[in-house]
């Protein structure tokens, strides 16, 4: 035997003992799975199928096909298997679809496969489903899971490099989930997750801006009327801060029926002088998409007020260079930004989507006391998701777009 066939041979020999080892890895994770006997997924020819809206490549809308794939098993502990009864559409869905974030996401699914023990690294990035958070009921439930039960009723999130929401059932970590407060729709509860776990990352994590500090304060939440910008206004509201939200002329007053004391028209262009020129906020949140750096001369100087922006440049550098050198790219820039603007007592930041069990039971609770709700544009079945997706990128929605899963 030459030294190539020695090399085949060791190659096949490794591939066929991790086929097995992912094989053992699947039949002890099955046998630990529980499923419920009254929510099983449907049985179809013999295996378990879902349907789900997948794409094959990253070519925007046109790509969109509804597959009818198996459902998948939970090979990680801690993981649950959801029945999606609704799901919102995210900006991120529709930029992911044309291959937004792709350098970095892939990077994180080889990661969380290797994690799950799967070592086959073809099919890491396609078919892929989009979809970041639902509504919907427990039906499985992986090893070492106590904090929720089959049958739940739970609302949550699926992190940006996993298989997503917009199909039949979806996998997500137990602390992915909160359980939906009675009487709270599907429609409404997943409208919620993932609009409010970011704008929580946005105000708590960089905006360093709590509840107990927050009576007194003034923010300028640009993009009020989106998904994000309308929780973030009733958030802060809640918690006593004065909100003052720029978003179209038509939806100024949905904006100050969610608790902000002004609102003030981005097209108008008396707007952003009055901004500037009151120079009063302790926080602005850029939840418009614009990274419109002038805005920060509106905020206070010298009293550590930030300008948090939700348009990072981090996945899109990273796309373009590369992950390194998208990373250190992107790395320069925020410095280089600080340096200005740290001079004059402001700081620039940006501001993350980020799962938090904490923050996510906190907006369970603040559903339940009426202290925040739902805003939604609109509601498309599950057979409607590519205009739900159209919608969404025409953009002018207010709140969130809703899907609703049969
Ligand atoms: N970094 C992260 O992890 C993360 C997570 C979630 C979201 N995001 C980003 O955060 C932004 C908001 O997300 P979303 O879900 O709320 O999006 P959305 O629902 O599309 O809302 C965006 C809102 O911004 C308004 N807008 C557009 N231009 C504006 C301007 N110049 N001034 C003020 N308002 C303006 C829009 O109003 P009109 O329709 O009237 O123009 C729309 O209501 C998006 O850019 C999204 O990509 C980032």
């Amino acid at each position: 035997m030459n030294g190539l066939q020695k090399n085949f041979k060791n190659i096949f020999q490794l591939k066929t003992m991790c086929h097995q080892a992912l094989l053992k890895a699947r039949r002890t994770c099955t046998s630990r799975m529980k499923y419920s006997t009254e929510a099983k997924p449907h049985k179809k020819e013999g295996s378990y199928r879902m349907n789900r809206w997948q794409f094959d490549g990253y070519s925007g809308l046109d790509g969109l096909v509804l597959a009818n794939v198996r459902i998948p098993p939970l090979l990680k502990p801690g993981d649950i298997l959801i029945k999606v009864s609704a799901a919102s559409v995210n900006p991120l869905d529709t930029a992911m679809i044309s291959g937004y974030g792709s350098g970095m996401l892939n990077i994180m699914r080889m990661m969380g496969n290797l994690e799950r023990g799967i070592v086959d690294m073809n099919h890491i990035e396609f078919p892929l489903t989009v979809g970041r958070d639902f509504a919907g009921e427990v039906v499985a439930i992986g090893h070492g899971v106590t904090d929720v039960s089959i049958g739940d009723e739970v609302f949550g999130v699926v992190s940006p490099h996993c298989q997503g929401s917009h199909a039949e059932y979806v996998i997500t970590p137990s602390s992915n989930v909160a359980r939906i407060p009675e009487g709270v729709s599907p429609e409404d509860a997943a409208s919620l997750p993932y609009a409010g776990l970011t704008a929580y990352s946005a105000t708590v994590v960089s905006g360093m801006l709590i509840p107990s500090s927050a009576p007194g304060k003034r923010v300028l939440v640009l993009g009020a009327s989106g998904g994000v910008g309308t929780f973030l206004c009733q958030m802060l509201s809640a918690w006593g801060a004065e909100v003052v939200g720029v978003c179209s002329a038509d939806a100024m007053e949905l904006v100050m029926s969610l608790g902000a004391t002004y609102a003030l028209d981005y097209r108008d262009p008396v707007t952003k002088e009055i901004l500037l020129g009151d120079a009063g906020f302790d926080l602005i949140i850029d939840a418009a998409g614009t990274d419109d750096i002038d805005y920060m001369k509106a905020l206070k100087p010298w009293v550590g007020a930030s300008y948090v922006t939700l348009s990072p440049p981090f996945l899109r550098n990273a796309d373009d260079l590369g992950v390194p050198g998208g990373v250190l790219k992107s790395l320069r820039e925020v410095v280089c930004r600080n340096v200005t603007t740290l001079r004059e007592g402001r700081a620039y930041k940006w501001a993350f989507f980020m799962p938090n069990p904490w923050a996510l039971k906190l907006i369970a609770t603040m559903l339940k006391d009426n202290k925040i709700r739902a805003v939604i544009d609109r509601v498309f079945s599950f057979e409607e998701v590519p205009s739900a997706y159209e919608s969404l990128l025409k953009g002018h929605t207010r709140g969130k777009v809703i899907i609703k899963v049969p």
